[in-house]
């Protein structure tokens, strides 16, 4: 049975420990949004180990897939493959239609950047939203037009136009063909294949509900889409074979970039938990604005995806921490909601409704769940609807609990 794992809050939930543990169930796992944006973290012993673009069940032998739905950088592709075992090479499959990012769409993401002012979204840099946009205008090359006659003449016009001095992409071309050739193929096909034939595909999100292009806090937001739903259309499957959707939460709340962000903390709490739980982007290493759990924006993503059980990451951090508290509603002038969707449109306008329902402080993981721990389980799945399959207490395999 196929199965997704997606994040239900603005990225950075623990999703990469989670493919990494569930990996080994299945045949193959597969991107199917975003690109080097995204950062997933997979600790193996001693060994910290960072994906960008390649699919986190990289270090358990599976088949790594990465579909239509992708911008791809192959750059960074062969930064990522030079750090594998070079049999990781072949069991990669670049679906063709995937959108390029070159040199230039991180040169525009960086003007666009410098354009929106105090308005600036805080992005990666990676040049994902430009390669997304340039696919929407029609001017970048797909992955197999690199093994193909292209003509990048309308490309570079265009970015001369925008000041963007397009040398160098030829050779950059020249380059990601050689990189690319051998790995070519038809993701979506190939799903299918493993589908129909018995087997199962592990669908990874990058980023989370919440910065969603559509869905998301917009414009404070990525520019792909990485809610369930999304699946089927981008790899180029039916709808039936997206599998469940298993959504991941932190036990409380990050955001990296700007934007509204209700439970925010700031001064030595926030300090405190950013430490404790080492909130640094992984791909940037800029530190992560950090805040309470945020039930009102949880209850949207958990409707929006579809998700029946959640993964509870990071309960070690706040095991540490002596305060925990958990947004109910959000207020503004004078009134209450719990609806998040509502709220949108002026998100950094509302002030969080706190509760202290239960604390972690003093937890201690072994084998069997503490009592805390349980409590929080019983919560969650209350307020949510949900059921809670997996816990998370610490950075590797074993820090784990199945329930
Ligand atoms: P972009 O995706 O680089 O365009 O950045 C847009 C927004 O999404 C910024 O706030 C980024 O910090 C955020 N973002 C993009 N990728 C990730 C991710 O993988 N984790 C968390 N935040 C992300
Ligand atoms: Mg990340």
């Amino acid at each position: 049975m196929n199965l997704s794992v997606v994040g239900l809050q603005w990225g950075d939930e623990g999703k990469g420990k989670v493919v990494d543990y569930l990996a080994g169930q299945f045949d193959a796992v597969a991107r199917f949004n975003g690109g080097s944006n995204a950062g997933h973290t997979v600790v193996l012993g001693t060994k910290k180990h960072t994906f960008h673009l390649v699919p986190s069940g990289a270090l358990k032998g599976k088949e790594l897939l990465i579909g239509p739905g992708v911008a791809l950088d192959p750059v960074v592709l062969k930064d990522e493959l030079s750090l594998l075992p070079p049999e990781a090479r072949g069991r990669m499959l670049v679906d063709g239609r995937a959108t390029l990012v070159s040199p230039l769409e991180k040169k525009f993401d960086a003007l666009l950047e410098k354009i929106r002012g105090a308005s600036a979204l805080g992005t990666t840099m990676r040049g994902i939203g430009p390669a997304y946009a340039m696919r929407a205008f029609r001017l970048t090359p797909v992955v197999s037009d690199l093994l193909a006659e292209f003509d990048f003449s309308p490309m570079e016009q265009f970015y001369v136009r925008v000041g963007v001095d397009p040398s160098g992409l030829q050779e950059w071309a020249a380059d990601s063909r050689k990189l690319v050739e051998g790995m070519v193929g038809d993701v979506g096909a190939r799903v299918v294949e493993k589908t129909e034939g018995g087997g199962a595909v592990l669908f990874e999100a990058s980023q989370g509900t919440l910065l969603d292009l559509l869905h998301g806090s917009y414009p404070y937001v990525t520019s792909s889409h990485t809610v369930s739903s999304y699946i089927p259309a981008s790899l180029g499957i039916p709808p039936r074979m997206a599998g469940e959707p298993l959504g991941v939460m932190k036990c409380y709340t990050t955001r990296v970039g700007s934007g509204p962000f209700p439970t925010e903390l700031d001064g030595t709490l926030a300090e405190t938990i950013r430490k404790v739980g080492n909130e640094y982007g992984a791909t940037t290493g800029r530190p992560r604005r950090v805040g309470w759990l945020d039930l009102v924006a949880l209850k949207y993503a958990v409707r929006l995806n579809g998700v029946k059980k959640v993964a509870i990451s990071k309960l070690d951090v706040l095991s540490e921490v002596k305060e925990f508290m958990v947004c109910v509603a959000y207020e503004r002038l004078g009134s209450q909601t719990t609806d998040f969707q509502k709220s949108l449109s002026h998100l950094g306008e509302v002030r969080p409704v706190l509760a202290a329902p239960l604390s972690l402080y003093g937890s201690k993981f072994g084998d069997a769940i503490p009592p805390q721990a349980k409590k929080l389980v019983d919560y969650v799945e209350a307020e949510l609807g949900v059921e809670v399959s997996i816990l998370s207490h610490g950075e590797e395999r074993a820090s784990t609990i199945v329930l």
